[in-house]
């Protein structure tokens, strides 16, 4: 089976997302975990183009081990200079030339003619082959460029000494049955083709970069370069999980695999989202949400009968830990009885299931989805029967221009009241900061949301937060026309569940 290197280009063409750029120490944290991930090459920036991507590529050559590290450098001199500099350190350094082909590019971006363009990528491969063996030449616009212009410029780059030649579709204007047929073009045409790994670099203007870049695979390209949650300029570069993932749901068609540990996808895909604050559709193949998500209940009931009926990919080889059904008013008491399993609730009686069933069915027809924590509270309610064990008694603050916001909350705890006061960069922190002293809460705020429910200023708020205590997460909300006091409330409605739960967890339900 052959196998394809993956040219990872997230820390490059994925932060020039409109929004999605990076600091050093983000950049360098992406990198360890796509060096865990086993990506065969980094790409890690753009050094001539700030001193910070200069020293996010050096960095991440100097301490990030067991990858190649590349940069980018337009076929210039001081570009190549300064990616030879930075990535010096790497266990294996790249440099990676690029200099468009296509005649549009060449007219109105580079006003150079052909001859001049050809002699110019020449010359610079050169002049980084002084500084390494590893030196990878792209043919930018390479989809819209001439075909033969296309194979002299690689013929000629090969002979100057480019170990990899890269053809991408820069624009995302390809298809796949034609990108398959450039790339065969190449292979048959290019005397010297033998010498150098053809690379593929696909964007998704047309939706069709994964398509493409497999496309390719299956007419010989020997390496390609893509992005985690296909993040890049526009509409993204080819994404990494679902290139990597066909080749290996489909070994017999492709005959062809990565080196990529499948299991480390998800947990990058979490990261470079919280990084780049890049959120994840939710139907998104491989990593979305909802990709392991069954909802109707004739598919539910196949699944739990067997999983290959409804399912491809084993969701645990990505690294997800168990697939997520969701549930709603479709599903059946064989899913709940799963999911509670699932939840930890081992040890219900029947009657103690049937009963929650009820709950969950009655619910089920007010929210269209149940989640986790409906279920946990579901239980929580029906075995533990007890009340609250924090409620807000009286809730005071104080904030406005030019001052600390202030707040000061009594809580009744397990019928005692106790009182605090905080302040914080806002009004809402500082009535969070103020619960979290009082309660002595290990948890850790992960996301907190708040909407009006109707429209108007005198509209009832909403809000929801997530708290996270020992890998469990817990959901609270709460309504008031005080978004203030719904923040308090829904925040003491996530300490209680999660308190709930600990208790029953102690229990050993
Ligand atoms: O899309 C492109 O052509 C590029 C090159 C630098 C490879 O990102
Ligand atoms: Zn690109």
């Amino acid at each position: 089976m052959r196998i394809i290197k993956i040219f990872d280009t997230t820390l490059r063409d994925g932060e020039q997302s409109p929004g999605a750029t990076m600091n050093v120490e983000e950049k360098l944290q992406i990198a360890r975990q796509l060096a865990r991930l086993n990506v065969d090459i980094i790409e890690a920036g753009f050094p001539i183009t700030s001193q910070g991507d200069f020293e996010a590529v050096k960095r991440i050559a100097d301490e990030v081990r067991g990858v190649t590290v590349c940069g980018l450098a337009r076929a210039v001199d001081k570009d190549i200079d300064r990616v030879a500099e930075a990535v010096k350190g790497a266990d294996s350094g790249r440099i990676h030339i690029v200099i468009a082909t296509s005649d549009i590019h060449l007219k109105y971006k580079l006003k150079m003619d052909r001859e001049a363009v050809l002699a110019m990528a020449v010359k610079a491969v050169k002049h980084a082959r002084q500084y390494t063996d590893d030196v990878e030449f792209s043919a930018e616009d390479a989809t819209r460029s001439d075909w033969d212009y296309l194979c002299r410029v690689t013929e000629n780059v090969i002979k100057a000494g480019a170990a990899t030649v890269n053809i991408p579709d820069t624009v995302g204007y390809t298809i796949p049955q034609e990108y398959g047929e450039l790339i065969e073009y190449l292979m048959s045409r290019v005397p010297n083709i033998d010498k150098t790994v053809i690379s593929i670099h696909c964007h998704n203007d047309l939706g069709q970069a994964v398509a493409n870049s497999t496309a390719a695979i299956l007419k010989g390209a020997g390496q390609v370069e893509c992005t985690i949650n296909g993040i890049g300029e526009r509409a993204g570069n080819a994404s990494l999980e679902e290139i990597v993932m066909t080749l290996k749901t489909r070994p017999k068609y492709f005959n062809a695999d990565t080196r990529i540990n499948t299991r480390e996808i998800y947990k990058t895909s979490r990261m470079v989202s919280r990084i780049t604050g890049m959120t994840v559709q939710p139907n998104k193949a491989i990593v979305g949400d909802n990709a392991f998500a069954h909802e109707s209940g004739i598919h539910q009931d196949g699944f739990l009968k067997e999983r290959s009926t409804y399912e491809i990919l084993n969701p645990e080889e990505i690294g997800i830990p168990r697939s997520k059904l969701i549930l709603g008013k479709h599903s059946g008491r064989h899913a709940f009885k799963d999911r509670l399993s699932a939840l930890g609730f081992q040890s219900l009686t029947e009657e103690e299931i049937n009963k929650a069933f009820e709950r969950f069915k009655a619910l089920s027809d007010q929210k269209k989805h149940i989640f986790d924590e409906d279920i946990e509270t579901l239980i929580t309610d029906e075995i533990t029967k007890e009340s609250d064990v924090y409620s807000v008694a009286s809730l005071h603050v104080v904030s406005g221009t030019g001052q600390r916001p202030t707040a000061k909350i009594s809580l009744s705890i397990k019928g005692q009241i106790k009182e605090m006061e905080s302040t914080g960069d806002g009004p809402v922190d500082a009535v969070y900061n103020a619960i979290k002293e009082l309660t002595a809460t290990k948890s850790e705020l992960k996301k907190y949301e708040i909407k009006s429910i109707t429209g108007g200023t005198d509209a009832l708020g909403e809000v929801v937060v997530l708290l996270e205590e020992d890998d469990r997460v817990v959901r609270g909300s709460a309504s008031d026309p005080d978004i203030i006091a719904a923040s308090a409330k829904a925040y003491i409605n996530a300490l209680n569940k999660l308190t709930g739960i600990n208790r029953i967890v102690k229990k050993g339900v």
